[in-house]
């Protein structure tokens, strides 16, 4: 404290004042004082002890002038010095009790701002995902067949060239394996059988008769490998799903009626199905199924303009299919001459960008947000 500076410690008259007229300046030297301490006072602890050391009963500021210049004072003084005392005191007490009042609001504003939630602030936004066009397709088609008695089995992408090739009834040196160029595992010397990415998802045709007898009411959804190179409508991965339904009885009828069926559930009742020969090795007659163009309702114009989605031909490609060629019962030990059967095969990447429009196949496979936030 100031205190021996302004002479707190000593009385009036050791200090050299013997005159009312120098008084004056002796308070205003305490008043000096206590207004500079108080600017440092900023917290409770502080505001205490600056408490303490003016207005403490025992050795505060007031006390001391109390005792040091007020009680030795003479009769002539102590009037003036009483006067400014009273004075010092109301403006002592008034700030101290302002700076607590000031330091108390302030600390709890200080504690309300830290506790403070403010509702209005933006929250951390995390995007929400969805369903990969594909993933929703392979859902729907999964729905239509599960509704209608198949189960859905899946089978592994690395295959065999047996399971894959032969047992679908293409021998090693049948021109359908140049349409079907795939990729190999590299295996080490005397590895029982090459490896391949499988090129179509029909050797689960094969692996699901190998483990069980009709009647067989599959569909087998997954990815497929060709050796392609990439542009709108070819991608070295592509998915298909592969259905297979044989029985003591299946005709002819059962598989277009199926069919038929499926498409019209996908794309909406009014579009029409037709289907064309075809060849696979794997099935007898074997087909290819067109579907009405379902965006110029199969009139192959639209606006006055040729249709730019089915190029005026009304008809649009949807998949191969066919009757399980006898020769493949064979490789499974079914009795060709009890049981029939039918197959078919679905692109379902042109499946998908036909139904919502989409002109490229690599939109799929770029994960660009753009594109998958159009499919929420
Ligand atoms: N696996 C054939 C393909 O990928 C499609 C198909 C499947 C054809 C089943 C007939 C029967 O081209």
């Amino acid at each position: 404290m100031a205190g021996t500076d302004i002479g707190l410690d000593k009385t009036l008259a050791a200090l050299g004042v013997t005159e009312a007229a120098q008084i004056g300046a002796r308070f205003e030297q305490v008043f000096a004082s206590f207004d500079g301490q108080l600017q440092a006072i900023h917290d409770e602890s502080a505001w205490k002890l600056f408490r303490d050391a003016w207005l403490g009963r025992k050795s505060g500021v007031l006390t001391q002038i109390t005792d040091n210049w007020l009680k030795p004072a003479t009769p002539e003084l102590k009037r003036v010095v009483g006067q400014k005392l009273n004075e010092l005191r109301a403006h002592v007490e008034s700030q101290i009790e302002a700076r607590r009042a000031a330091i108390e609001s302030g600390a709890e504003e200080a504690a309300l701002a830290k506790e403070r939630v403010d509702l209005s602030l933006p929250g951390v936004i995390r995007p929400i995902g969805s369903h990969h066009l594909i993933r929703r397709v392979f859902q729907e088609i999964e729905d239509i067949f599960v509704s209608i008695g198949f189960s859905v089995v899946e089978g592994p992408e690395i295959e065999t060239p047996y399971y894959n090739f032969e047992a679908l009834n293409i021998p090693e040196f049948h021109p359908v394996r140049d349409d079907m160029d795939t990729f190999y595992i590299e295996l080490p010397k005397g590895a029982p059988t090459p490896l391949l990415l499988r090129t179509h998802t029909s050797p689960m045709q094969i692996r699901t008769m190998e483990k069980q007898k009709p009647p067989v009411r599959v569909i087998v959804p997954g990815k497929v490998y060709r050796r392609d190179n990439p542009d709108a409508t070819h991608s070295f991965m592509f998915h298909q799903v592969e259905g297979l339904a044989v029985d003591t009885d299946i005709t002819f009828c059962d598989f277009t009626g199926t069919i038929e069926y499926f498409v019209k559930q996908f794309f909406g009742p009014s579009v029409k199905t037709r289907f064309r020969p075809s060849y696979f090795p794997f099935t007898e007659p074997s087909v290819e199924f067109d579907v009405s163009c379902p965006f110029c309702g199969g009139t192959g114009a639209s606006n006055g303009a040729t249709c730019s989605k089915c190029k005026g031909a009304a008809w649009i490609e949807l998949f191969g299919a066919g009757m399980v060629d006898p020769a493949v019962y064979g490789f499974v030990n079914y009795d060709a001459k009890k049981v029939s059967g039918f197959a078919f095969g679905i692109g379902i990447d042109r499946l998908a960008m036909l139904k919502y429009g989409i002109d490229d196949i690599q939109v799929f496979f770029q994960n660009d947000v753009r594109f998958l936030k159009q499919f929420p």
